[in-house]
């Protein structure tokens, strides 16, 4: 386990002596470092406990005890910390995990892309409209997204803004779940309302009977209520993208060796800023929480193995979470060259699928979408390839959101691309809506099930 000594070299600024990429230029230094200073001092949003916890049951979901699911905005907005869009987007997730825990017939971890999911990367610096070029928006935490000079300012108050939503966003998702909310004994409070007419409902309701069955039978039999099953933890994650943030968030504990990020307990590396000399990959090897790695299509295996060395040197169990995004069409040629790399050096990760990023497509009129056909055609193969080289795949990573959206095309509903206007929502990626994301957990069991015969052990 690194403590603050045994990483060598390494400090929470050490990120500061190497190449950094996608951080915006503040117009005003000492205002950012005053803000940094003072985000320092605020508490801490999440603790070492739970971020060890965690940490364990990934090590679990890494060999099949455990099924990671990782879901939420691509980008989360400060105007969408409101009580509708998080209890909608808990109830779907939790949704997920009732017909994944049933059939897959394994506990399901959830890990939440909110409570901090406010930075992103872009690949320009700079947008031009109509002659004007202005900064581009790069997520809530540094400016917003309206096209106008103040706005798109970096402004780094919006850190201590993004510090405090994330705190309200979790505050909310603590009580619900650690409340009679997540109780699985009263599955229609997850209900949503358009729900009643989903083609879905009834294969959904058939697993609630089910379970409500087999709950009242156990509790008869044990002649006791099955308590642990009202509670249902959430954990956090999000990119580590915005380094300055990260470090006034990183922090020792009393009794506990080692330096935490105990602003979310699941950071993740994105492809943009995946280079194993740069910045983001050494403010990430020195602290200790698990860590996710996304993988894309450009990946080679020597520097996968470099990655692999540098994150989780000791191979320890739950550390290193792979996020392969490599896109429907280049799934079977990369996939396989990736689980070999790892598997060469001896060690041992958590693979998970991301099928929506290396999935997304513009249309004719200028949307950004996903086809739900080529986000089920990557999931599918990356289940297969890992079965098939004697892998595992322990885990999903989708964006979704619990409201009503029309910014995927295709799903049991067959929303089409005229469809993508009525109700596009997002500034970044599209998202999954509630329905798309409970078929796609169908979809997930249906494959299972069908390349395992039946999965319940
Ligand atoms: C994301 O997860 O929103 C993202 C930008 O992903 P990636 O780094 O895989 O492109
Ligand atoms: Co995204």
């Amino acid at each position: 386990m690194p403590t603050a000594s045994a990483v060598e070299d390494w400090s929470p600024s050490s990120w500061t002596q190497k190449e950094v990429r996608q951080l915006p230029e503040y117009p005003d230094e000492e205002a950012l470092d005053e803000t940094l200073d003072h985000l320092a001092t605020l508490p801490p949003l999440v603790t070492s406990w739970e971020v060890k916890r965690l940490k364990k049951q990934l090590a679990l979901a890494a060999h099949g005890e455990r099924f990671l699911l990782q879901g939420g905005d691509c980008a989360e907005a400060f105007k969408d910390c409101t009580a509708d869009v998080i209890t909608s987007r808990l109830k779907i997730m939790l949704q997920m995990t009732l017909v994944l825990t049933y059939g897959l017939n394994t506990r399901v971890v959830r890990v939440g892309r909110f409570a901090g999911q406010y930075a992103k990367p872009r690949s320009s610096p700079t947008e031009t409209r109509h002659g004007q070029t202005l900064h581009s928006y790069r997520g809530d935490i540094i400016n917003g997204p309206a096209f106008e000079p103040e706005t798109r300012r970096p402004d780094p108050q919006r850190l201590i803004q993004a510090y405090h939503t994330s705190s309200a966003t979790l505050n909310l998702v603590r009580a619900l779940s650690e409340g009679g909310f997540a109780d699985l004994h009263h599955p229609e409070y997850w209900d949503l309302d358009f729900m009643q007419e989903s083609p879905l409902a009834e294969e959904y309701h058939a697993i609630v009977d089910a379970i409500e069955d087999s709950l009242s039978f156990m509790e008869a039999v044990t002649d006791r209520p099955a308590d642990n099953l009202q509670r249902a933890p959430f954990y956090t994650s999000h990119e580590a993208l915005h380094l300055p943030y990260e470090e006034a968030m990183t922090r020792t504990v009393p009794h506990q060796p080692g330096v935490f990020n105990l602003g979310t307990h699941l950071p993740w590396i994105g492809k943009r800023t995946g280079h194993p000399d740069e910045a983001h990959v050494e403010y990430m090897r020195g602290i200790v929480n698990p860590l996710g790695l996304k993988v894309g299509p450009t990946m080679t295996s020597t520097r996968l193995k470099r990655l692999v060395r540098i994150l989780d040197p000791e191979d320890e169990p739950g550390r290193l979470t792979l996020i392969t995004r490599l896109g429907a069409d280049e799934v079977e040629s990369r996939l396989p060259m990736l689980i070999d790399a790892v598997r060469s050096i001896g060690h041992s990760v958590l693979w998970c699928c991301d099928p929506m990023h290396g999935n997304t497509e513009k249309t004719d009129s200028g949307f950004k979408t996903r086809r739900f056909d080529n986000i089920m055609a990557e999931l599918n193969q990356t289940l297969e390839i890992h079965a098939r080289d004697g892998s595992h795949l322990g885990g999903v990573h989708f964006e979704l959101t619990g409201e009503n959206v029309t910014e995927c095309i295709g799903g049991a509903r067959g929303l089409n691309e005229t469809d993508l206007e009525r109700a596009y929502k997002s500034h970044v990626d599209p998202r999954l809506n509630y329905e798309q994301s409970l078929e796609v957990a169908f979809s997930i069991v249906r494959k299972y099930r069908q390349m395992n015969g039946t999965v319940r052990r």
